[in-house]
């Protein structure tokens, strides 16, 4: 079944929105699409950050699919699934405002249908950073994008900066694996204050939120420290460390100066080097980085 929804756009053009929920029909409207085809993967709840990968891809495309799937493989069994934010129909809304043609949004069910059992692992940079906080994370990000990549065929690809390590292990897996597609890096989109919009910023509550402006604080310390001459990696950590631990609602779980490829961690900044950090704030944890370059 599938749903089309109207918008009425620069007054004179009105669009047409598929909204599909099987790989089978998905399949076949997007032969019907004119290539560049740009797809943006998303959980939705969508906000700022994610209208800024869709924009971009509407504008280098002839095409646009946007996926909306809450990806059960990439949750551990404590974390947020069940609880992570949904609102499908202002999703569709704001989709059907971008002129989206299609958005593709499978249940469960479709995508890892009984007895699945084929995965995706990408090495080494899958085992640093995030990694060691959600174990088997990076094996439900790849199996499930490259499956989407498979149903959907795009020319292009839009991640955010925002999620870094992610941009990475998706630009090895394509490197690897030789997919036929090219991956778009979008800088990350970020409140008056330095927040990295996420979905995860509703889990804070009124006080929790304007202490949640400390991630951003300390990269901007450690670009301020790099800008100065500071290379020890070391030294830079440990002062963004003590910036965090000024504020009493933070709790760190990692800060990291790495090799923005490898990411493995440097003893001596050289440019380009990623500053990113994992900080949680009351329920949200909260991720960011900056490059050093
Ligand atoms: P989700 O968290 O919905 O994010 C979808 C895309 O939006 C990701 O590429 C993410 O990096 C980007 N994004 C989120 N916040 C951003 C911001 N403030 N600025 C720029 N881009 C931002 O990431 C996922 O979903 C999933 O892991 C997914 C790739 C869909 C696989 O399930």
């Amino acid at each position: 079944m599938s749903i089309i929804f109207q918008s009425k756009s620069h007054q004179t053009h009105s669009h047409q929105m598929k909204v599909i929920e099987t790989i089978g029909e998905l399949r076949q409207r997007r032969r019907q699409l004119a290539a560049p085809v740009g797809f943006v993967p998303t959980m939705g709840y969508l906000h700022e950050g994610h209208l800024a990968l869709i924009r971009r891809a509407r504008a280098e495309n002839l095409s646009l699919v946007v996926s909306i799937f809450v990806n059960p493989a990439q949750f551990g069994p404590q974390e947020d699934f069940s609880s992570y934010p949904r609102d499908p129909q202002r999703d569709l809304a704001m989709l059907a405002a971008e002129q989206t043609d299609i958005v593709f949004t499978p249940s469960v069910a479709e995508m890892y249908p009984p007895g699945f059992n084929s995965w995706v692992e990408v090495g080494q940079v899958t085992e640093r950073l995030e990694e060691a906080s959600r174990p088997g994370h990076f094996r439900g990000v790849a199996t499930v994008v490259a499956k989407l990549f498979d149903i959907v065929q795009p020319t292009r690809a839009y991640f955010g900066q925002k999620d870094a390590q992610q941009t990475i292990v998706v630009k090895k897996m394509v490197a690897d694996l030789a997919m036929d597609l090219e991956i778009v890096t979008v800088p990350t989109v970020r409140e008056p204050d330095g927040l990295a919009v996420s979905s995860r910023n509703a889990y804070l509550n009124p006080e929790e939120r304007p202490a949640a402006a400390v991630l951003y604080r300390s990269l901007c310390l450690a670009r301020q420290l790099w800008a100065q001459g500071e290379k020890d990696a070391a030294h830079i950590c440990q002062q963004m460390t003590a910036l965090i631990q000024k504020e009493p609602r933070a709790t760190i779980d990692y800060v990291s100066i790495a090799d923005p490829e490898t990411l493995e961690e440097l003893e001596v900044v050289k440019p380009p080097a990623l500053a990113s950090l994992a900080v949680k704030i009351g329920k949200a944890r909260l991720i960011d980085n900056v490059v050093l370059e």
